[in-house]
């Protein structure tokens, strides 16, 4: 992943190496090596696929902060936070490209269409969101955008690791499921935290969901069971943008037990996923996976 910015603009290549130096968890890239190790895929060809779609999942975080207008990401100042939106775009644009050329070099065709369609995905996903979905309290349309945003990329990763492999369609269409669990699972999560996480340990501006308009999961919970809530009810109409009232929301929602609710949604995915793993030879990668699987909920960060 250091590598891409070589050859580059000094100002490129410092952005790649302060965005790098954050770290963050890289579960995308480890699912990527685990599912490919496990099937037996060539080593170089996981390794540009785990890099390619951490470099993608990078590109996304850097536009995604930049319309969030959010300072904090993994601990350190964002991008946006310290550069002006041109080069902001500009620099998320260089990792979207090198991503692709990352994806290119496992010489698979079927999987880098795969990967834009990814991409197309997750963009749409972000617009649909963008336009249609402030304010909004629907579950089918919350599923769809936890999809769109997040689980379409595990699910790529998964099913890509699957594809360059020596192996047969039900395993790929297996692996593919799995990557569906555990991405759907790993949104949920992500929205608990943003109301219950530790703000310190999560590294990212938290309690913001709502602030944006986004009606997640424990959110949706807490208007099904409080539909006369005056905070809920203004919702639809833009209530969203009251900072006073979505505050005290926040503060509901958490003395509620509308995020447990929302966590043992995730555990189904995340039991859905174990399941899936039983039909495979049992082998170390798929021990790692298992943890992997559990992490995801277990996570606090
Ligand atoms: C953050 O993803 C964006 C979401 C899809 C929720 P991660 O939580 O994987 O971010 P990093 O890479 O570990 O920082
Ligand atoms: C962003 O999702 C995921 C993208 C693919 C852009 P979120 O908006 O939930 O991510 P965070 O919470 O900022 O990490
Ligand atoms: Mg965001
Ligand atoms: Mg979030």
């Amino acid at each position: 992943m250091r590598s891409q910015a070589e050859e580059s603009h000094p100002d490129l290549r410092a952005a790649l190496d302060h965005l790098l130096a954050a770290g963050g968890k890289r579960v995308r890239p480890t699912l990527c090596l685990l599912v490919g190790n496990m099937l037996g895929a060539p080593l170089e060809k996981l390794i540009c696929l785990g890099a390619a779609v951490e470099l993608l999942h990078t590109a996304t975080l850097v536009h995604d902060d930049l319309i969030d207008g959010a300072l904090l990401r993994r601990g350190m100042p964002t991008l946006n936070a310290r550069w002006s939106p041109p080069a902001t775009v500009l620099t998320g644009d260089f990792l979207f490209a090198r991503a692709a050329k990352l994806a290119a070099e496992t010489n698979h065709l079927p999987l880098m269409k795969l990967f834009s369609e990814t991409l197309a995905t997750i963009v749409n996903g972000e617009l649909t969101q963008m336009f249609g979905s402030r304010g909004l309290i629907s579950r089918d349309n919350y599923y769809k955008r936890i999809y769109a945003k997040t689980a379409s990329l595990f699910e790529m990763t998964s099913k890509a690791s699957a594809m360059v492999s020596p192996t047969d369609e039900f395993t790929v269409e297996t692996m593919r499921d799995f990557g569906y669990q555990l991405g759907m699972a790993f949104q949920i999560v992500d929205d608990i935290l943003d109301f219950s996480g530790e703000q310190s340990a999560v590294g990212k501006p938290l309690g913001s969901d709502l602030l944006n308009g986004l009606i997640t999961l424990p959110a949706i919970y807490f208007a099904e069971h409080n539909p006369e809530d005056p905070d809920v009810a203004s919702l639809p109409n833009g209530g969203w943008t009251n900072v006073e009232n979505m505050a005290r929301l926040v503060d509901n929602i958490r003395a509620s037990s509308c995020t447990k609710k929302a966590m043992i949604e995730a555990e189904g995915h995340i039991e859905r996923a174990l399941s899936m793993l039983e039909s495979l030879e049992p082998c170390p990668e798929r021990d790692a996976l298992e943890s992997l699987a559990k992490y995801i909920i277990d996570r606090k960060i």
